[in-house]
């Protein structure tokens, strides 16, 4: 998990090479994405030209029905064979984007990721934290639409959601520098 522009993308991979040098079955997937109805609903959610007013609720709903089909799909069975699933963004990138950023009540939140995930919760969160300037200046190049609507109080807000569920769960969530080189990010995430 992590703000816009954290790394996590450029993480997955050398992350999942380092868990399956370890001897496991790695299976990596993201959201919104990796089911076809994942795929379909990133483009409709991410990039929809032209541009759809949506509330923070319908947001959260779409993210969720996503999320339904990726734990159905593609996190269950894995974990049922006893793959490593290693998964760029899941259901706390709901409650800090929708709740924090757009104010969805976090409570309702929950409830929804409890709806869409059946009470599936990850063993280990590693939160790529780094300031938001950072994480924008590095996404520039390509912001999307859905990205492109959001302002720097907003993004502030998701940040600190994330530093909020780390602290509350120290036991699931690690927080590692995200502003760092990729060889040292990947050093702290291992
Ligand atoms: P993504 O393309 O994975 O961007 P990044 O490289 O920053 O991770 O994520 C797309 C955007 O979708 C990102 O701004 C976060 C947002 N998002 C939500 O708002 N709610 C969610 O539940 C998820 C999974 C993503």
């Amino acid at each position: 998990e992590g703000p816009d522009g954290s790394g996590k993308s450029s993480l997955v991979p050398p992350l999942a090479a380092a868990l399956a040098a370890g001897g496991c079955e790695v299976v990596t997937t993201r959201e919104p994405g990796s089911t076809p109805l994942g795929e379909l609903m990133r483009r409709l959610v991410l990039d929809v030209e032209p541009p759809i007013d949506r509330g923070g609720r319908a947001d959260a709903l779409l993210f969720a029905a996503s999320r339904a089909q990726h734990v159905d799909e593609v996190i269950a069975p894995a974990l049922a064979r006893g793959a490593v699933v290693l998964c760029d963004r899941y259901a706390d990138s709901s409650l800090a984007y929708q709740g924090a950023g757009s104010g969805v009540p976090m409570d309702q939140l929950r409830e929804v990721q409890r709806f869409a995930t059946g009470g599936l919760v990850p063993d280990l969160t590693i939160l790529l934290d780094l300031p938001v300037e950072v994480g924008v200046a590095r996404k520039s190049a390509e912001i999307t639409r859905f990205e492109a609507f959001q302002d720097t109080a907003y993004h502030e807000r998701v940040r600190a959601a994330f530093l909020g569920f780390a602290a509350a769960e120290p036991d699931r969530y690690a927080i590692v520098d995200g502003a760092g080189d990729p060889e040292t990010v990947l050093a702290g995430a291992v």
